[in-house]
């Protein structure tokens, strides 16, 4: 992860109500009050949203959406805005996650949309991008990620990218228990990273790229030795606060060096 700050995101995807979201945030923040070294972020459904602003106020725990509409306000039935997004306090926005690609047919050119509006209120979007198992097994996962992100991007200025997360999730990995190797993982994160600097030059070297799929408590210290591999989106493994938390604790530098792992 070079000299970038690490970032690991929990993202809850359909899980949780109201009561089992507040319930969470009170265990887990007493699991990771004392991490200094990563930022953490929660990526709730929409509806958890508000009550988790409450619990979350005074912790270093931020919090973030998993989708957002590209349009400021009107007629969208069923759509929530990034000044909604802003006003319950989420300061991230999980955008073009795989499932929402492959379930709701979202493109490149809607997530390239999305990125401006959620950069332009001040939220900070995680773009995703991945390959499924047919391309990888093709031989194209690198020329399909790049053009992912390529597209996702296009026309932002150096410094909004600048503002912005990546998250490298391959299809096959996500929800599987099959983790992509470090050596895989940083393959990638490392032609994404290679993309951002055609897109801003050096600026490229600050920007925090995530791997997901499948990471849990016991491969995440291994996958952020690799350079360019600065944090995680998790799924399965963020649903609970015990065993997040003990994640989070594993990616903590300070702690994994103190623990010598
Ligand atoms: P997983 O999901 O950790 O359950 O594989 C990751 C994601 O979809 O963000």
């Amino acid at each position: 992860m070079a000299n970038r700050r690490p970032v690991i995101a929990g993202n809850w995807k359909m899980f949780k109500t109201v009561n089992e979201a507040t319930d969470y945030a009170v265990r887990f923040i007493e699991e990771v009050k004392d991490v200094t070294e990563l930022d953490i972020i929660l990526c709730a459904p929409f509806t958890a949203l508000y009550p988790l602003k409450n619990e979350l106020e005074e912790s270093i725990v931020h919090l973030g959406a998993q989708n957002m509409a590209w349009a400021d306000q009107g007629a969208f039935t069923g759509e929530i805005s990034a000044q909604m997004l802003l006003d319950v306090a989420c300061t991230y926005v999980i955008l073009g996650h795989s499932e929402r690609r492959e379930m709701f047919g979202e493109t490149d050119e809607e997530i390239n949309k999305k990125a401006r509006k959620a950069l332009a209120v001040g939220l900070t979007p995680i773009v995703c991008c991945g390959e499924n198992l047919n391309v990888r097994e093709e031989g194209k996962a690198v020329e399909r990620v790049q053009g992912q992100v390529t597209r996702a991007l296009v026309g932002l200025s150096v410094e909004d990218l600048s503002k912005i997360i990546v998250a490298y999730e391959p299809i096959w990995a996500i929800g599987t228990g099959k983790t992509a190797s470090s050596k895989d993982a940083q393959e990638m994160c490392a032609s994404i990273r290679a993309t951002l600097t055609g897109l801003m030059g050096l600026a490229a070297e600050k920007v925090p790229i995530l791997y997901g799929g499948s990471v849990k408590a016991d491969n995440i210290a291994e996958l952020l030795t690799e350079p360019d591999v600065d944090g995680a989106l998790v799924g399965g493994a963020s649903l609970d606060p015990i065993s997040f938390g003990k994640l989070i604790l594993n990616a903590n530098p300070l702690v994994a060096r103190v623990e010598g792992i």
